[in-house]
This record gives structure tokens, C-alpha cells and sequence, in this order.
């Protein structure tokens, strides 16, 4: 989908240009860390698909992919951050280059979860690499290696971001207007 009116926008945050040349930044960066590696990237269903897709086409090594699929509650007393597995990785990762791949990281305990799930199947590294980052709502702080765009606390959509599972296929990202009461 490309850029144009679209209901529900207040305004663009980051262009289809502006994305592409950090994502070919950061992939140079991971090329060069990885150098002489494969690195399998990870991705987190569904937000993370589309930057992964764009990521992994930038990158100069050997990659491989896999997701896995999570589901995140509230626990009885309201408070979030329960998180489990609802689709596991196809492969085991024991001895591999593990790059987590999230579309955004807030609170931080989705991928502090992940974190302690994967690091127990001994892959040879295991770091993460985030589309955007809300460092504003983080309640904890699992090491982010690799961060396209920090963004302010507003909610956004597109480029794998959703609102009501809508507006993931934007090919910029875009903070929605706040509801009015
Ligand atoms: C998003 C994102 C992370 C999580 C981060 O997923 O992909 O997995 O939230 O939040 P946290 O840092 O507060 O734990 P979401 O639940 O929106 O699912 P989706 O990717 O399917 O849209």
C-alpha cells in the first residue's frame, strides 16, 4: 500500500525512503558482525514479517529464517506480560547465530521471555534486532543489539504494525490520531 490518505493517520513518522536506507545501514552492520557466519533471524508472528523480509534481503552473509508465534495475556491481578510459545521454531537453534527479529519492542518482557526460552537451547549467540523501539514504556530491559528508529510514545502503525490487524501492508509507518472522548 502506498503513501496517500489513509482514515485514522495524523501524520507520517517514517517515509518508505527513510526506512529502506536505515534497514540497508543496520544490515550492513550485521553483515559486518556476522561476517563468516550464517545467521539465522527469527522473527516474532505477525508484526515482524515485513521488516524481517526487508532486512534479510540487505544482508551480505548466509541467512536463514525461522518464526515462532506468541501469545501474551494479562495475569489475574491485571498486570501484563504473560507470555507463551503458541507456535514453536521449526528447527532447533543449538548451535546457531541466533538474531531475534521484532517489529517493536515497548514493556521488554515479551523479548525478556524469549530471551530466557531460547538462550536455554544453546545456540552459539543469541542478540536481537528491533524495527522500532518505545524505549518510553520499557518496564524491563533486555539487551536490544540492533535498532532501526526509536519513536516517541504515540501508537503507530504500518510496516508489519497493526491496528485492528489492519494497516500492516503500509509501506511507511504512521502514528494514528488519538481518540477523541
Ligand atoms: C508486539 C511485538 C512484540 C511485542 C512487544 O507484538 O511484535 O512481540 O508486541 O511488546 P512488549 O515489549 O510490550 O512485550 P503484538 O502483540 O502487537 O503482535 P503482532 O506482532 O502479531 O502484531
Amino acid at each position: 500500500m502506498s503513501e496517500g490518505p489513509v482514515p485514522g493517520i495524523e501524520r507520517v513518522l517514517f517515509t518508505e525512503e527513510q526506512i529502506d536506507q536505515r534497514i540497508r545501514e543496520v544490515a550492513a552492520e550485521i553483515s559486518r558482525d556476522y561476517q563468516g557466519k550464517t545467521v539465522k533471524l527469527i522473527g516474532v508472528l505477525k508484526g515482524s514479517v515485513f521488516f524481517l523480509t526487508a532486512l534479510a534481503r540487505r544482508i551480505e552473509i548466509p541467512v536463514k529464517i525461522d518464526f515462532l508465534g506468541i501469545s501474551s495475556f494479562s495475569n489475574r491481578s491485571g498486570a501484563p506480560g504473560v507470555v507463551r510459545i503458541a507456535k514453536d521454531l521449526d528447527d532447533a537453534i543449538e548451535g546457531d547465530d541466533v538474531l531475534m527479529v521484532e517489529d517493536i519492542v515497548d514493556t521488554g518482557l515479551t523479548l525478556r521471555y524469549l530471551l530466557q526460552t531460547l538462550s536455554g537451547r544453546g545456540p552459539n549467540s543469541l542478540a536481537v534486532c528491533t524495527f522500532l523501539d518505545r524505549n518510553s514504556r520499557r518496564i524491563v530491559q533486555p539487551p536490544v543489539r540492533y535498532r532501526c528508529f526509536e519513536i516517541p510514545d504515540r501508537f503507530v502503525v504500518g510496516f508489519g504494525l497493526d491496528y485492528n490487524q489492519l494497516y500492516r501492508n503500509l509501506n511507511y509507518v504512521a502514528v494514528m490520531e488519538r481518540k477523541r472522548s
